[in-house]
């Protein structure tokens, strides 16, 4: 019997119909979505590493009440930069005179410094051992061998995150069931942790079919995968899944404030550009008057995650004034294919565009390694 093209290995170990998974929308995440994609038979996540261990204990309770399909939370491995811990009062003020004239043209309240609240990596993941959650991704890194070797024991399938083929050889030594190759088109952070974010800008198309060649875990494709046409390049390639980002970010069932929301779908969302100033970290958005003048040189950026906290006491008046100027517009760069508004209208194009345009006879795709130098 011909296999159908979402009859993969990556469905198989999820236990999912589709291989289609939402990706971690990390600060934007909502139940609503990560269970309304688990529930029409891809995967759900939920990006947790910015939440505590009690929010995120009642988050999974709450997604469950949801969906009894299995949903994937997310982490990130490195929590902090360089400088975080030791970053002062005076730091804090210099990256705040960058951002105060923008606060105050959304009327907003210049914030004070605090003290930082470290959020620890251990302690979050502790959570989804206990919780016993079907799916933990992560990214920024390998998790220590006794929480990889606790999932596996409960039975919770681990995905980790790559942007080079040498973080994807690592992830499969440590015994990671599934990867996500992730190229440089992706919206928000790609989670580099082998060499710098920008010493690792690999595109999709070179990343995906190397990273298959180098492991014999599942690649799962990320990073401008943003209609069925993608899906089927993404198979081509050797991917056994697809995440997506920007396409369910865009969807009214997501965490993104509407003035977001409609940025992505205003047709003029195509020209994204990274930055580390949102978050202190590496992250693609689409461009605006914001990340200009955060990519302006002489703009103090605190080391993440204080720069993203800092960050905040913009967003959330620039949000209420509805000034998509002044918002970190988190997109990837096929944002501009996203049409659909509801997450199952999205969910049921991308599986009868794939289904009528990959072969079912997949195998020729899926287990394609690269062809034997005939030297
Ligand atoms: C707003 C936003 C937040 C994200 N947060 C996370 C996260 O916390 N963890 C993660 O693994 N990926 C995160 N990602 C990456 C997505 O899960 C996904 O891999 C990426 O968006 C795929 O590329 P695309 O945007 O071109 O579809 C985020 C992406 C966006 C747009």
């Amino acid at each position: 019997m011909p296999k159908t093209w979402n009859e993969t290995r990556v469905a198989a170990t999820l236990g999912i119909d589709y291989p289609i998974i939402q990706g971690p929308l990390g600060g934007l995440s909502s139940q609503r979505l990560t269970a309304a994609v688990s529930n029409f038979g891809g995967l759900g996540s939920f990006g947790a590493h910015g939440l505590d261990p009690h929010a995120i204990q009642d988050i999974i309770g709450e997604i469950a009440s949801l969906t009894s399909k299995p949903f994937a939370m997310n982490l990130w491995l490195s929590m902090e930069d360089d400088g975080a811990a030791s970053s002062d009062a005076a730091a804090f003020h210099q990256a705040l005179s960058h951002l105060a004239p923008h606060i105050d043209a959304v009327g907003g309240k210049q914030p004070a410094f605090s003290p930082y609240k470290r959020l620890r990596f251990e302690d979050q993941a502790r959570v989804l051992l206990d919780a016993k959650v079907p799916v933990f991704s992560f990214i920024y890194g390998v998790p220590p061998r006794e929480i990889l070797e606790e999932a596996r024991k409960q039975g919770i399938v681990t995905i980790g995150t790559v942007t080079t083929v040498e973080e994807a050889v690592v992830l499969e030594q440590a015994g990671v069931d599934l990867v996500v190759a992730s190229g440089f088109e992706a919206g928000g952070h790609r989670g580099s942790f082998l060499r710098s974010s920008e010493d690792s800008l690999t595109g999709t198309i070179s990343l995906v079919p190397q990273t298959v060649d180098a492991v014999t875990i599942p690649v799962i494709a990320a990073g401008g995968i943003a209609d069925a046409r993608g899906i089927a390049a993404a198979f081509a390639l050797g991917a056994e899944g697809v995440q997506i980002g920007t396409a369910f970010l865009a969807c009214k069932e997501s965490g993104a404030p509407p003035v977001h929301r409609e940025a992505i779908l205003s047709h003029h969302a195509g020209h994204t550009g990274l930055t580390r100033g949102f978050t202190g970290r590496l992250a693609r958005g689409i461009q605006n008057e914001l990340m200009e003048s955060m990519n302006r040189s002489g703009a103090e950026i605190l080391p993440y995650p204080l720069q993203r906290s800092l960050m905040r006491h913009l967003a959330a008046p620039a949000q209420q004034a509805g000034k998509a100027e002044l918002l970190a517009l988190w997109a990837g760069q096929s944002a501009n294919l996203v049409h659909c508004v509801a997450v199952e209208d999205l969910l049921n194009s991308l599986v009868r565009g794939a289904a009528a345009r990959i072969p079912s006879t997949r195998d020729s795709y899926s287990q394609d390694k690269a062809p034997t130098p005939a030297i």
